[in-house]
């Protein structure tokens, strides 16, 4: 994709042309002066989940109080199932909402695991998220130590090469989990090329889909993936710390036996056995009772994405990523900045880093602005990476050109000189 020209106008003829434009006005947007550029951190607030949560709050629980568990709040985490499983290429019946990232990766890698006891090795990548990484040792902790995990190298700091990973997998190997779409760099496997080599080792899949989900196509069927964990508070727009997502194929759902055997994991809950007996669906992956408020909150921005469709959200989130590269070529490759994302977009996903020596201070100028100045967030991730989020669904191309010249603006003033390096605890 090819861009020529820097003028704002050019910006603002692309967004004339967008065929997503009206889904913006399904968002809470009420500050003209506020660039949102996290949306792969947090994402917006659609204006339907408003009025969901204040009828929850009002009739559900101010009204219906215990009766709401009947009325539908029961059935909440496999109800959201379906919808997610729509963007991900999966059954209905292969998806429920349920607990965080972190605590469904470590009862489907347990589960994994303990499937395959004669194999010790489990891989992963340097660019999975740390949490991911931290779960994976205290399980290794947990099962007595006898399972190593290799991280497949970065040759570049920015990708993953092919080569990397069929290195690392081998026949010992038990299982292949990886972060689909990487947190800083935005670097993207290719899905079913590992699982297809993971299958050949013998080994099972958990791929992390924190970055992809409601920003890039994925079909864990078609690319026969095992299992997969995904939050619902980045690109689906379900609120802060809203309930994470799990995928379990159906295939391996009777055979695989998760660690923590809460009550709504169980058969029949409200039988209230003093043993315990799995459900016999997607449903033993559940953990115990849901926050209802939380996944209600989910819903509305789910059909929002399957209006919009994940395929054309994808093919705007690549013109405006590569609007974005385009733009830091021209103006901020002179002043220090390097592109931290693929080149390549079929190989990146809907964020882009741009490093800077300076990059927490410059961060800090964008979100700290003096009007007129308009403000700008992103976020910032160690050691130097200016995290850009492109939320197709919201984000215009106007707002890109603004931000890049905001950034140049920053560094040729030196405005970034005000702002002390000292890190706040969320950056
Ligand atoms: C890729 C990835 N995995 C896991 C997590 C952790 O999620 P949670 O706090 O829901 O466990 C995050 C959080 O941002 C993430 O980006």
């Amino acid at each position: 994709m090819e861009f020529s020209r820097t003028d704002f106008e050019f910006a603002q003829s692309l967004d004339a042309a967008d065929e997503l434009a009206r889904f913006r006005d399904e968002f809470v947007v009420d500050d003209p002066n506020l660039i949102y550029l996290d949306g792969n951190s947090l994402g917006r607030l659609p204006k339907r989940t408003v009025q969901v949560l204040h009828h929850a709050i009002e009739q559900g629980w101010g009204r219906r109080l215990i009766r709401g568990w009947n009325d539908g709040w029961f059935n909440t985490p496999t109800q959201l199932g379906p919808k997610i499983a729509q963007l991900v290429g999966a059954q209905p019946n292969e998806i429920i909402v349920t607990d965080t990232t972190s605590a469904n990766l470590f009862k489907l890698a347990v589960a994994a695991l303990r499937a395959q006891p004669r194999r010790t090795k489990i891989v992963s990548d340097v660019f999975n998220f740390p949490s991911d990484l931290y779960i994976l040792q205290g399980i290794v902790d947990l099962l007595g130590n006898r399972h190593q995990i290799e991280l497949i190298p970065s040759r570049d700091g920015i990708t993953i090469h092919p080569n990397d990973v069929t290195a690392a997998i081998t026949t010992d190997t038990a299982l292949v989990t990886l972060t689909h779409v990487a947190f800083k760099s935005a670097f993207m496997y290719d899905m079913a090329a590992v699982t297809e080599q993971a299958h050949r080792a013998g080994a099972l899949t958990l791929w992390d889909l924190s970055h992809s989900t409601g920003a890039v196509p994925v079909d864990l069927n078609g690319s026969g993936t095992d299992l997969a964990v995904g939050c619902t508070y980045k690109y689906l727009n379900g609120g802060p710390g809203s309930p994470a997502f799990l995928y379990v194929r159906q295939g391996l759902q009777e055979q695989l036996r998760q660690p923590i055997w809460g009550w709504f994991s169980a058969d029949r809950p409200f039988a209230f056995d003093l043993d315990y007996t799995p459900a016999g669906d997607v449903s033993k992956f559940l953990g115990s009772t849901p926050p209802v408020l939380s996944m209600l909150a989910i819903e509305p921005a789910l059909d929002i994405l399957l209006a919009a469709g994940i395929d054309r959200l994808r093919a705007k989130s690549i013109r405006q990523t590569e609007y974005l590269i385009f733009l830091a070529d021209r103006w901020l490759a002179p002043l220090g900045f390097t592109v931290g994302a693929p080149r390549d977009a079929a190989r990146r996903g809907s964020h882009v880093s741009l490093r800077h020596p300076q990059g927490y201070r410059i961060n800090r100028a964008l979100i700290e602005a003096t009007p007129p100045a308009p403000t700008v967030i992103p976020d910032f991730r160690e050691p130097d990476n200016i995290r850009i989020g492109i939320a197709p669904l919201y984000n215009t191309f106007a707002q890109i050109h603004r931000a890049m010249t905001r950034l140049r603006e920053i560094v040729e003033q030196k405005q970034y000189e005000k702002f002390s390096t000292d890190r706040l605890a969320v950056t």
